[in-house]
């Protein structure tokens, strides 16, 4: 056999390999992001069930509240916890335990008598979603190679949007029935799914090397990228280790950690100032001041928004690992910004605050153009790059701060949006949004690096 024969065997048998393991690593990162679509349905689902909620408790506008923001709260508190337990216990865990207090927390709620048993249920399923949305991206992150992890982690952000889009469905078929015991109680299945699922994937190699265990890790390594040699990666790993600080929450305030902090909380605050759940959760009253008379074509336009914000989002998996972070993340806060002062203005110029006749055709096609804009770039690209951008021996806790400071930015939202536009009008809540979006397109070009194609290592060393 010639060498031209001999080599292009060895392309095609490398090609084999290299699809097959895209497709081990798929599947474990689709196992991951079971957890984003738990996120995203127990996020969305609340607007559907609140309504019904509401009747059979007769609860008044604080315990309403109470019960919306329980979740909130939960996340909030459980990503520390989640820094903890991933850096301890491990990465593959904190899938585990996540999957297993979704479907607790599902069931509390279905059987809860009263507001404290639901509360707390609501609690808990928030704890579900602090404690996915550190450990599924790291997770994904962490096994992914380097050339594919951009659309790996995207996943995790497609789940979400997946699960915010099944939520506003399965509200709308259990309405007539006003079955919000069912509507919490369904996640439950994807949560048992979860936990199930994670028990027989591999723990991430790059923890079993923090802790250790190198022959694990060595197996676990050969299994997910049979094409690179794995003595090589480990070397790597060890020697990206031993060049770090110490791995304690208190190393967070050390100096040399502070570059990658400022980004990484940066990106997680930036992402939700920008006004992404103002228009998720609050999408029917935006169409209803926009001129959508009825609340059933108020629903059906917020349904479609959900389609187009899934759709969208494989424009950022097309694109992450072959365009690069940075000219995503630019094109699309340029968009948002774009898009939010013409929906300000089209508010602005119509009587009253509210935008009707041609006016609300254009607050429509701005939300719809919006949502496109973030879904390909703030939506998955901040939880990507807040799960690669940290090195090894305090990935963990820097991601429970990113992640907490994301879940603190998003209560503050939701919670002012509502008082904003009383206060201030639809056209000036949307013009702060714009604003901070202006400021986030300068954070994004000025600090944020490009992390396309390297190895979680290489990341690291941008830092020193
Ligand atoms: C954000 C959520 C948001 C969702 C919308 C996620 O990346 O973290 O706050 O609701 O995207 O798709």
């Amino acid at each position: 056999m010639g060498i031209a024969e001999r080599s292009s065997d060895v392309t095609s048998f490398s090609q084999q390999r290299g699809s097959e393991v895209s497709s081990f690593v798929a599947m474990v990162a689709a196992i991951a992001a079971i957890g984003g679509g738990l996120f995203g349905y127990d996020t969305g689902v609340i607007s559907g069930a609140i309504l019904y909620i509401k009747r059979d408790f007769q609860v008044a506008a604080a315990t309403e509240g109470l019960i919306v923001s329980a979740v909130t709260a939960g996340a909030l508190a459980s990503a520390m916890v989640a820094g903890v337990l991933a850096d301890r216990g491990g990465r593959r865990l904190t899938n585990i335990v996540a999957g297993v207090v979704f479907a607790t927390a599902s069931l509390l709620c279905v059987v809860a008598n009263g507001v404290p048993t639901l509360v707390a249920g609501r609690f808990l399923v928030g704890c579900g979603i602090g404690l996915t949305s550190v450990g599924a991206p790291m997770y994904i992150a962490e096994v992914s190679p380097a050339r594919i992890r951009g659309t790996f982690v995207s996943l995790f952000q497609l789940a979400v949007t997946v699960g915010i889009l099944v939520s506003y469905i399965v509200c709308a078929i259990l309405a007539p029935a006003a079955a919000w015991r069912w509507m919490l109680g369904l996640a439950a299945v994807p949560g048992l799914a979860l936990a199930i699922g994670m028990m027989f994937m591999p723990e991430s190699p790059r923890w079993l090397v923090k802790h250790g265990r190198r022959q694990e890790a060595q197996a676990v390594l050969e299994k997910i990228n049979p094409l690179t040699e794995p003595d090589e990666t480990l070397t790597h790993i060890e020697h990206d280790l031993a060049a770090e600080g110490q791995g304690s929450w208190g190393a967070l305030l050390q100096p040399v950690l502070r570059p990658a902090l400022i980004v990484g909380i940066g990106l997680a605050v930036f992402q939700q100032v920008t006004g992404i759940n103002a228009v998720i959760y609050y999408a029917p009253q935006i169409f209803e001041a926009a001129g959508f008379g009825s609340h059933l074509t108020a629903l059906a336009a917020t349904t479609g928004i959900g389609v187009i914000n899934v759709l969208a989002t494989f424009i950022a998996i097309w694109l992450v690992d072959r365009q690069g972070r940075r000219p995503l993340l630019i094109a699309g806060v340029a968009g948002m910004v774009a898009t939010l002062v013409v929906l300000g203005l089209a508010f602005e110029g119509s009587p009253a605050g509210t935008a009707t006749g041609s006016l609300g055709q254009i607050t429509v096609v701005c939300l719809a153009a919006y949502v496109v804009f973030f879904a390909f770039s703030l939506g998955p690209i901040v939880w990507l790059m807040i799960s690669e951008i940290y090195p090894l021996r305090n990935r963990a806790q820097a991601m429970a701060v990113s992640t907490a400071a994301n879940w603190g930015a998003n209560f503050l939202v939701s919670m002012t949006f509502p008082i904003m536009t009383t206060w201030l009008g639809s056209a000036s809540t949307f013009l702060i949004y714009a604003a901070l979006g202006v400021v986030t397109l300068f954070f994004v070009i000025a600090k944020v690096p490009e992390t396309k194609g390297k190895t979680l290592e290489e990341i690291s060393k941008l830092w020193r």
